[in-house]
């Protein structure tokens, strides 16, 4: 597929794409197309461009900025209209030394889904550290994908097993994303407290054989 990463500068939105970039064509978003550009040269087959060109461009495209730069997504909602769209994005805050999440109530994607009111928006790549995915294969792990149809889930899901090791998991409609963008604080507070280094979820399961 042809998939936008906007913000793909930075630290996730640069790793996403590297991990993208296996079995679909990139295109990287900036507010800057230079350095979109640069950015892109650092990815094999992926181009660079403003987050506009890129919206327009892609089929899907994957938000990879702050949640303070969340605002400027209504300036892409004609280029996304009718494109699923995966929100990558966590609303964080430091207090006193310790992460929590940042929105009284309501989630990052719920505010994407307002901005962006003729996309298909999901939730995705939340609670994985861009550390994960810098380098090489990913080890195997669980990516959790809330959104409102069925038909969005399963392009998400064809994103997310385009790179090797992830399994995608129906988390449910999209209301469900403040418990998956409140998973991260709570794996950077693991982490830091225990001293683990990175952490991110496997779930394990059982059949109920009686
Ligand atoms: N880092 C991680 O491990 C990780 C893991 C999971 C989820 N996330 C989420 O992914 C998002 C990006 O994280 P990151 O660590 O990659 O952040 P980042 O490096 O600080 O920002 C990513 C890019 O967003 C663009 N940007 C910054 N401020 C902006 C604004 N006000 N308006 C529009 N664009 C802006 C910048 O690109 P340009 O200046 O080129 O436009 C920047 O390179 C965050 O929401 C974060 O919660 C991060």
């Amino acid at each position: 597929m042809k998939v936008a990463v906007l913000g793909g500068t930075g630290r996730m939105g640069g790793a996403i794409a590297m991990q993208l970039s296996r079995r679909n064509e990139v295109v990287i978003g900036s507010r800057d197309r230079a350095r979109a550009q640069e950015a892109a040269g650092k990815v094999d087959g992926a181009t660079g461009t403003d987050n506009l060109g890129a919206a327009l461009a892609a089929e899907v495209a994957v938000f990879a900025m702050p949640y303070e730069g969340l605002g400027a997504a209504s300036e892409l909602a004609s280029a996304l209209a009718g494109k699923p769209v995966v929100s990558a994005v966590n609303p964080l805050k430091l207090e006193g030394g310790f992460f929590r999440y940042a929105l009284e109530k309501g989630s990052a994607a719920e505010e994407l889904a307002r901005l962006l009111p003729g996309s298909r928006i999901a939730t995705a790549f939340n609670h994985v550290s861009s550390l994960f995915f810098e380098k090489g294969e990913p080890v195997a792990m669980d990516i959790l994908v809330a959104t409102d149809s069925r038909e969005t889930f399963e392009v998400v899901a064809g994103l997310v097993r385009s790179v090797p090791n992830l399994r995608p998991l129906h988390a449910g409609p999209l209301s469900e994303a403040r418990v998956i963008e409140q998973m991260t604080p709570l794996e950077l507070n693991l982490a830091k407290l225990n001293r683990t280094g990175s952490l991110t979820t496997r779930f394990v399961s059982v059949r109920d054989e009686r």
